[in-house]
């Protein structure tokens, strides 16, 4: 009586219902009856996805289902470990058997994450053929960050059948270019705001392409006619490969400079320590073209997210709209192309100025505040600096670019790299 009478409310009550209801909540409300697995597929209830954490067993859907301004984006990623359970009472010492015991917690910890990995793949799968041809419409943000199971297929059939996708993170992950494929072509990823590609390795200048041709929905750019990056010189940069006399394989001419006991940039040593000397009394130089290491890492890290100096106050860029936290404001003056206002590129270190000149074409990116290019060791300052010249928006506390870069953009305002001693990304000053 009790079911029926539930069964009986109507939609918009069972669907105000259903947008508490997990993931997992909610594909067993679709098998109570027809009307509910109608309900149960409904675009407004599967706005946010986080397919990486669902395949941990965390069925959460996130903190809001609004974005940007309602989302704490930054508690939302923080999943990687939550479900790796540490014993702290555990007694390590130093028998034998103890030993076995370890070796067997590390393969039971191998053979748990191998699971996860071939559980998110089966989902991801699932969810592209059988839920996002339902919801695609509804979807804003997908979180597949360090996801071992996403594909470029299916990122390339996400962005097609989720049109009003506003937030991607795709952080560490074995993507390329071939999942953007689909960008600009009939307004796919126009709604973009946010786009995290931080660590993706294999991206190149062709994803720089399709995003510049974001703005013309209705002119996208034939797959003939795209540019063929394949046959870039590849750096020589090789992540933590060492040469045959134990040195970091990086034939950079920066690193030869460092190597040479002074950063590149194109300045004389007298300058050059004026610089050092008031960053250093700013609290924002770490020091590091001199190899000082007596700085933290998180001292490091906090250094480097200030800017090099206190901004300039030119009136043009303090109209930024990315406070760093997630939140956004609406700076575009109607202007509903190009919406980007985050674009993370750090570790992408095949870019090269011939990216950033393309992703400078098409007028511009007037909302663009948060821009990171840290270890993107094949860009300039000219390079740079031309993407720079078309983001009116753009705060110079959230643009990161490598230090050693010679006359980049605001040099005296924007922030420094961010992958300083970051362990798991390009840059070229891994291991100072
Ligand atoms: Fe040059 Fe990090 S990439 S300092």
């Amino acid at each position: 009586n009790t079911l029926s009478k539930i069964q009986g409310l109507p939609a918009e009550l069972l669907l105000h219902i259903f947008s508490h209801l997990n993931p997992l909540d909610l594909s067993q409300c679709s098998m109570v009856c027809t009307r509910w697995a109608g309900l149960a597929r409904d675009p407004s209830v599967w706005k946010h996805l986080y397919p990486s954490r669902w395949a941990k067993g965390n069925w959460q859907f996130g903190a809001s289902v609004h974005l940007p301004e309602d989302i704490d984006m930054e508690s939302l990623e923080q999943d990687n470990d939550v479900y790796v359970v540490v014993d702290e009472d555990a007694d390590f010492d130093e028998s034998a058997s103890s030993a076995i015991e370890s070796d067997a917690s590390n393969a039971s910890v191998a053979s748990y994450r191998a699971e996860c990995i071939r559980r998110e793949a089966r989902m991801l799968v699932a969810m592209a053929k059988y839920l996002i041809p339902h919801v695609g419409d509804g979807v804003e943000t997908i979180i597949l960050s360090n996801s071992k199971g996403v594909t470029n297929g299916l990122v390339y059939k996400l962005l097609i059948q989720c049109p009003n996708l506003q937030y991607l993170n795709l952080s560490e992950t074995k993507i390329s270019d071939i999942a953007f494929k689909g960008l600009g072509k009939n307004g796919v990823g126009s709604k973009l705001r946010h786009l995290d590609l931080s660590g993706c390795v294999n991206i190149t200048d062709t994803t720089l392409q399709r995003l510049a041709s974001i703005r013309q929905p209705l002119q996208t750019i034939p797959d003939n006619q795209m540019m063929d990056t394949s046959n870039y010189a590849k750096p020589d940069y090789q992540h933590g490969v060492n040469d045959k006399n134990g040195r970091p394989l990086n034939v950079d001419p920066m690193v030869s400079n460092r190597d040479q006991g002074c950063c590149s940039r194109r300045h004389n040593e007298t300058q050059h320590d004026t610089d050092i000397v008031n960053r250093r009394q700013q609290g924002s130089c770490d020091g590091g073209c001199h190899g000082n290491n007596s700085v933290s890492h998180s001292q490091r890290l906090s250094m480097d997210t200030a800017p090099r100096t206190k901004s300039r106050h030119d009136g043009r860029h303090d109209r930024s709209s990315y406070h760093g936290t997630g939140e956004y404001e609406h700076t575009d003056g109607g202007n509903l192309s190009r919406r980007l206002q985050f674009l993370s590129l750090s570790g992408c270190y095949r870019i090269t100025d011939v990216g950033l000149g393309l992703l400078s074409q098409g007028g511009g990116w007037p909302n663009l505040a948060h821009l990171d290019l840290s270890g993107c060791l094949n860009v300039s300052g000219a390079g740079l600096s031309l993407l720079a010249d078309i983001c009116p928006t753009l705060n110079h506390e959230t643009f990161y670019y490598c230090d050693n870069i010679e006359e980049g953009p605001y040099a005296d305002t924007a922030s420094g790299c961010q992958n300083l001693q970051c362990g798991n990304r390009v840059c070229c000053r891994l291991g100072e």
